[in-house]
């Protein structure tokens, strides 16, 4: 694995490949990497080679207050695993690199961004837009693997593919947990051992919902209520917002139908995590009853 710390040597590297006829695939991260990550390595090292991991705790996302200063940093134990799952390219450029001191410039997805987490952590999409576009221009990936842990990461960075003209695939992978149910996060890691517990709420009270579907429940409101409670009765957690969203518009819903999404966002005591759970509905086909597919 070649570990490649400058733009201009990762330009040249993926400009040779490319130029080669080979098919990069690329998987974004800000490190101290879990099994999440590695699940979207394995997806990349069955359809392209090259692949490419980068890792860059990207200041732009993170806003004041938030953890920049204290996010995890792993860089020899992600180097390892990169080199164990035979990652050809290991890009992890520094600060000065990516952001010189005259940089201008940003990438905004309009009315995407501002929703849910965007509203929770203003500016954080148009940080995360601006650094994925210019990772992208740098590794040029045929295909680009992203974690459906943050969905709506995911939708927002299909959307400026698309505005953009982009030439590369946004391939969508499921969500990795813990063998308790927690969706994995580099976050977890600040939980102490009493809120580490109590974050399995999460995971319980989205399955509960689950149950509730599969049984038929198709009206939004009383879902959300139920779901309320059950946060409610976990003493460490805070809910910050959960709502059912069209899977395309991330627009709340009265009803399940199509593609939705179950976003939840909560704290347990200064951290705080997101999951989601993606409920696709298929529409009664002749005598056939309507089927649910529901994926945590
Ligand atoms: P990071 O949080 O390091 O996540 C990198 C990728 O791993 C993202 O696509 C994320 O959705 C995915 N991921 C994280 N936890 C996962 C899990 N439990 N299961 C499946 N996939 C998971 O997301 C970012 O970094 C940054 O915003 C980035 C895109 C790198 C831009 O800076």
């Amino acid at each position: 694995m070649e570990i490649i710390r400058t733009v201009e040597w990762m330009k040249q590297s993926s400009r040779t490949a490319e130029a080669a006829g080979r098919v990069i695939g690329f998987v974004p991260t800000m490190g101290a990497l879990h099994e999440g990550h590695l699940s979207l390595i394995r997806a990349a090292k069955q359809q392209c080679s090259p692949v490419a991991v980068s890792i860059f705790v990207n200041p732009k996302q993170f806003g004041v207050g938030e953890d920049f200063e204290k996010y995890p940093r792993a860089f020899e134990a992600d180097r390892a695993q990169l080199e164990n799952l035979g990652v050809d390219y290991l890009f992890a450029p520094d600060a000065p690199a990516i952001y010189p001191p005259e940089f201008r410039s940003a990438v905004r997805v309009e009315g995407l961004s501002e929703k849910w987490e965007g509203r929770a952590r203003p500016g954080h999409f148009q940080g995360v837009t601006t650094i994925v576009l210019k990772l992208f221009e740098i590794v040029r990936p045929r295909f680009a693997y992203f974690g459906r842990k943050d969905a709506q990461q995911a939708r927002i960075i299909r959307q400026m593919v698309s505005d953009l003209n982009l030439d590369c695939e946004i391939v969508v992978c499921p969500i990795v947990h813990e063998a308790d149910g927690l969706a994995m996060s580099s976050r977890n890691a600040y939980l102490s051992a009493a809120e580490r517990r109590a974050a399995t709420i999460l995971h319980r009270a989205l399955a509960a919902m689950r149950g509730e579907i599969e049984r038929g429940a198709r009206a939004c409101a009383p879902l959300l209520e139920t779901f309320r409670a059950a946060i409610a009765s976990e003493p460490l957690a805070k809910l910050d917002y959960v709502e059912i969203v069209d899977a395309d518009s991330f627009e709340p819903l009265q009803f399940l139908r199509n593609d939705c999404l179950v976003l939840v966002a909560a704290r347990f005591g200064a951290t705080r995590l997101i999951d989601n759970m993606l409920v696709r509905i298929l529409p009664k086909d002749g005598e056939r009853r309507e089927e649910c597919i529901i994926s945590l």
